[in-house]
């Protein structure tokens, strides 16, 4: 979603805004622009914006005098008003004294703006954020104070966002607010940093100040106020430091992020394990004795999430199901919010999400507590509003994950949520000793295992090149396998802009089966399971109609092999964690089919990394 940048300090703005939104970039956004205050005569506000990629506005401010010291920036991801120029943020006031970027929605701005127009204010855009930065020099005109100003401004809106503000009224200052949105300020040495996302600014500074819901500050070169709503004083907010560091966020040789994340999958699952193991005793540190008592007494577990982090939701379903024997219920986080979920205090309800930020999984977890659920987060960005509000969190240690498309991190939650449903079947009573071990060791082996799986990435190019014009796949697995039916399609469709069907393989003759032909790509994920002779039967029923069948199965499996076009190995695990290894393959495949089309792989058309709209 949108990107928002600021600096305040001794240096000039303009180059650190730019090199921050690029760090940006990877959010997805459709135009550009900067404010910057000038350092003569009048401390004007001068904004310069483009519509499309930020290199456009970069020609563009080749010889515009945007000198200033004090700036603020934004990428835009339209929510009202087409993606252009006049759209673009930062947005200004009728005397262009004040400059304001915005991430979210307001959703009363068509009320406040018939208000404010009557009033004689003129609107030069069609976006919800004009209404704020006129709605401030309403206020402002009547106060003559901008702290004032903006915080009335702020107590008439209603929806979400995250706002940053800059004005000749005061030029040694930035003005922040967030409501559900993510706003972060980076702290530095006689100078301040504002973004959207640590990541930003991670050059720059490592220690951030992480603001909470309702609250305001006041920035400058030296010095950061927040004050929370309403209120006179400022709060005391403490300053974490990151622990990323910025060569996790660039490429490291490979040709998109995609690419490196996938690649950096062994290593992943290995920090997960290393952390949370302890010989077979599994370790959380979140998890205190109090909640711990509390969790042994949950009556029912409900996995709330978004796109691929509810694919990793449905695979928790089964995890949790099998280890810990307890109704699990999987649900999308917009479908969960609004449907009035049956859910109290001996409820457990899980929220995964790499950003920690996406707008109805956030929703869905104040939704949760209200009901006085026990809530339990598992995500990657540390300090991340979902983080912060729900009861527990494990993190998942990912680091940053650049590409559009979720990889590592949805490995990361598949990984977590295995060490979680085992730890609550041993707390239950439901897992013995030897079984544990069992799945232990199996765990234990994931990281070479995840090694040798991404061995067959010349086998899944050699496809990908043989299918890339197809337009439309289908994939098909069941139980621990289903939900890694949705994911590879989910994935395809993402980067490849190819339709892509999941489906669980039981219901193919329900329907699908009408779509074979001799022209129909099938991805069947059929390693060593339960349900393996039901698959063999469903890869029959394809070869009958001359479908293309594209198998992932396990390591020596010669009748698969026969039946099969294309053929990716996954080496022998135990059913449970058989998801972790199939997948991967199938990133590879959406990789490459979305290299050879020649797509922007890591900022495909209309996605954003971090979706903090409803
Ligand atoms: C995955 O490839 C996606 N781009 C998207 O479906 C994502 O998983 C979803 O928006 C949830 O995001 P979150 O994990 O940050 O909550
Ligand atoms: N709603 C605003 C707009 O459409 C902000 C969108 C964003 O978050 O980028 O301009």
């Amino acid at each position: 979603m949108c990107g928002i940048v600021g600096y305040i300090g001794p240096k000039k703005a303009l180059p650190i805004l730019i090199s921050s939104l690029e760090r940006l970039e990877y959010r997805g956004y459709d135009s550009s622009g900067i404010a910057c205050i000038s350092e003569k005569g009048d401390r004007g506000v001068y904004t310069i914006k483009e519509q499309g990629k930020l290199g456009r506005l970069k020609s563009k401010l080749n010889g515009a005098l945007l000198d200033g010291h004090v700036g603020i920036g934004h990428t835009r991801w339209a929510t009202h008003g087409e993606p252009s120029e006049r759209n673009a943020h930062p947005h200004q006031d009728c005397s262009k004294k004040f400059a304001l970027v915005h991430n979210g929605i307001i959703e009363n701005y068509a009320e406040l703006k018939h208000e404010l127009q009557r009033k004689g204010h003129h609107f030069r855009s069609e976006t919800d954020t004009e209404v704020a930065v006129h709605l401030i020099e309403e206020y402002f005109e009547r106060c003559r104070n901008v702290f004032e100003a903006f915080q009335k401004a702020v107590i008439r809106m209603q929806g979400f966002f995250a706002f940053v503000l800059t004005t000749s009224h005061d030029p040694d200052a930035i003005y922040v607010f967030k409501r559900s949105n993510p706003l972060v300020i980076g702290v530095g040495n006689g100078e301040n940093f504002v973004a959207s996302d640590a990541p930003a600014i991670l050059s720059y500074t490592n220690r951030m100040i992480y603001l909470d819901d309702n609250e305001m500050a006041r920035v400058t070169a030296d010095r950061t106020e927040v004050f929370r709503l309403g209120e006179k004083n400022p709060r005391r907010k403490p300053v974490v430091r990151i622990k990323w560091n910025m060569r996790q966020a660039e490429k490291d040789g490979f040709p998109h992020f995609m690419l490196k994340e996938i690649h950096e999958q062994p290593q992943v699952v290995d920090t997960i394990l290393k952390e949370r193991l302890r010989g077979n005793r599994i370790f959380f540190d979140s998890i205190s004795k109090k909640t711990e008592k509390r969790l042994s007494r949950i009556s029912k577990i409900h996995l709330v999430s978004c796109g691929t982090a509810y694919h990793a939701g449905l695979v928790g379903k089964y995890m949790l199901s099998e280890c810990a024997r307890l109704p699990v219920d999987a649900s999308v986080s917009s479908e969960f919010r609004y449907e009035d979920p049956v859910v109290d205090e001996r409820d457990l309800v899980i929220f995964i999400t790499q950003s920690g930020e996406t707008a109805d999984t956030l929703a869905a977890l104040r939704a949760a507590k209200e009901k006085k659920a026990f809530t339990l987060a598992i995500v990657n960005v540390v300090g991340s509003t979902i983080a912060r509000e729900a009861d527990c969190v494990i993190y998942t240690h990912a680091g940053p994950e650049i590409g559009v498309a979720s990889t590592k991190a949805y490995l990361a939650q598949l990984t977590v949520l295995a060490l979680f449903a085992l730890y609550l079947g041993k707390l239950r009573g439901k897992l013995s000793s030897g079984q544990m071990r069992e799945y232990i060791n199996w765990l234990l082996k994931l990281p070479r295992q995840i090694e040798e799986t991404l061995r067959q990435d010349k086998a899944v190019k050699q496809c990908a090149r043989k299918l890339y014009t197809k337009r439309n796949f289908l994939y098909l697995g069941r139980g621990y396998n289903f939900p890694n039916a949705l994911e590879g399609a989910l994935k395809l469709k993402e980067i490849t802009y190819a339709h892509a069907h999941g489906y669980a393989a039981g219901e193919m003759k329900h329907g699908p089966i009408a779509l074979i032909d001799s022209e129909q790509p099938v991805i069947c994920i059929s390693p060593a399971a339960k349900t393996y002779e039901k698959m063999i039967s469903n890869i029959q029923e394809i070869e009958a109609r001359k479908g293309i069948v594209v198998s992932v199965a396990t390591v020596g499996d010669q009748t698969i092999k026969k039946l099969s076009r294309f053929l990716f190995l996954i080496p022998e695990t135990k059913e449970m964690l058989s998801s972790i290894l199939a997948v991967i393959p199938l990133q590879l495949f959406a990789y490459y089919v979305a290299v050879f089309n020649k797509r922007d792989v890591d900022q495909p058309r209309n996605l954003a990394k971090s979706v903090t709209v409803e």
